[in-house]
């Protein structure tokens, strides 16, 4: 199966019977290695979207395809009537790496929403502060796509259509006076992204992030960080709310956890050990023992390649190049931002996002729009300095013939 005639029959297949909720080209990816991808037809591209921040330890990692080999000879799944050795060790992994406390394990990043949102819910339910049911999250923000995460993302073109959705005060990211403003006491949290990812990778603002912890502290409320996109090293430490040194109570994590097999997890403290007890919440999948394999795979493959200082100083280089760009077609792009891995090129106002993404897929290189202008590159945590150049490389040459 390789060749452009299977190519447009798959795309045809595709087109017929996929449910039409995406937006594909029509291209049909066939297999991977490191940061580079191949379609069916053999054309080669650099993947610098990652499966959307996914794919940490890129495509085809030996120790991710062992672990995932290995685990499937002894036991996929259970469900959590029974422990499993993968998921007990990954739960002490975790909380060792975060200095969070407990575990929950789920499938996806908005079911680890989700769980954050109900754990924070029975927590003041069961202590006897029923009244703190409003959530205090950010405009701009993506959560996720069940009614309770969509109701704390911060945009509107993914509610339309949904409403009413539950209780969220939004407030400008980065605005501490305006947190301020609406915090009370029925406030039970505050849910925020250490860089806005989907909404345009914002980082927050120096000192933001500590002064949520301090209303939320002062105000008896709860700190709950989305990790999902920025957490498992991808901005160049284990969580993105490190690099401000701040502690939260709720952690939501997923995306590269499992290295591309779906896992999230909601991490918390031990003083909220008891708002979910026995048949509160739950999931069949959650924690399953080939998921948890891959997931102790990829935090094993953090360690031993060294990946975190990795995504820190290719980041570097990334932020340099994109800022040389920059510099060099400001009529193009406007500005660049990001945080280690996870980095944008906000393109000016005149120019179509969607259209230079095809041109960039035709020239080989694989990115994402994030926000109205923003190109997102957030490459595998293993992209080698040569893939780097060679992604600078191709994005400027689409850019100038694009002009
Ligand atoms: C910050 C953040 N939260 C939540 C989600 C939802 O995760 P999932 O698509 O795995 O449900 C995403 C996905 O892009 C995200 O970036």
């Amino acid at each position: 199966m390789s060749n452009a005639g299977t190519q447009a029959e798959l795309v045809e297949l595709g087109r017929r019977f996929l449910y039409p909720n995406y937006r594909q080209p029509s291209l049909v990816v066939e297999r991977g290695q490191g940061s580079v991808l191949w379609d069916v037809a053999g054309k080669r591209y650099l993947d610098f979207f990652a499966g959307i921040a996914v794919s940490a330890l890129g495509h085809a990692h030996p120790a991710l395809a062992r672990a995932i080999a290995e685990q499937a000879t002894r036991v996929v799944h259970l469900s959590n009537y029974y422990f499993n050795e993968p998921n007990v060790r990954l739960a002490a992994r975790i909380c060792e790496k975060t200095g969070m406390d407990r575990a929950f394990f789920c499938n996806s990043g908005t079911e680890a929403i989700e769980a954050s949102l109900k754990l924070v819910r029975r927590h003041f339910w069961s202590t006897g502060q029923p009244e703190r049911l409003r959530v205090v999250a950010f405009e701009n923000s993506f959560h996720g796509r069940t009614l309770g995460a969509l109701a704390a993302t911060g945009q509107n073109k993914y509610k339309e259509g949904f409403g009413p959705l539950p209780n969220v005060s939004h407030v400008p990211y980065g605005n501490v006076n305006a947190v301020r403003d609406v915090m009370a006491s029925d406030v039970a949290a505050i849910l925020v992204e250490p860089v806005q990812g989907e909404g345009g990778v914002l980082p927050a603002p120096p000192g933001f992030l500590a002064e949520l912890r301090h209303l939320t502290t002062q105000h008896g409320a709860l700190l709950i960080a989305d990790e999902i996109q920025t957490g498992v090293g991808r901005t160049g430490t284990f969580l993105g709310i490190e690099h401000d040194g701040v502690k939260p109570d709720v952690v939501a994590l997923a995306k590269g956890l499992g290295g591309g097999v779906p896992i999230g997890a909601m991490l918390c403290r031990e003083a909220l050990s008891q708002a979910l007890p026995p048949g509160s919440h739950g999931s069949t999948f959650g924690g399953n023992p080939l998921a948890s394999a891959a997931a102790l795979a990829v935090l094993e493959t953090l360690d031993k390649e060294d990946l975190l200082k990795h995504a820190e100083v290719r980041g570097a280089r990334l932020a340099q190049g994109l800022a040389e760009i920059a510099a060099r077609h400001p009529r193009l792009v406007a500005s660049c931002r990001g945080r280690g891995l996870l980095q944008a090129a906000v393109l000016a106002d005149n120019v179509d996002p969607r259209a230079l993404l095809a041109k960039l897929q035709d020239a080989g290189l694989l990115v994402t729009i994030a926000g109205a202008q923003a190109l997102r590159f957030s490459p595998p945590l293993v992209v080698t300095d040569a893939e780097i150049h060679e992604a600078l490389q191709i994005f400027e040459r689409v850019l100038e013939n694009f002009a």
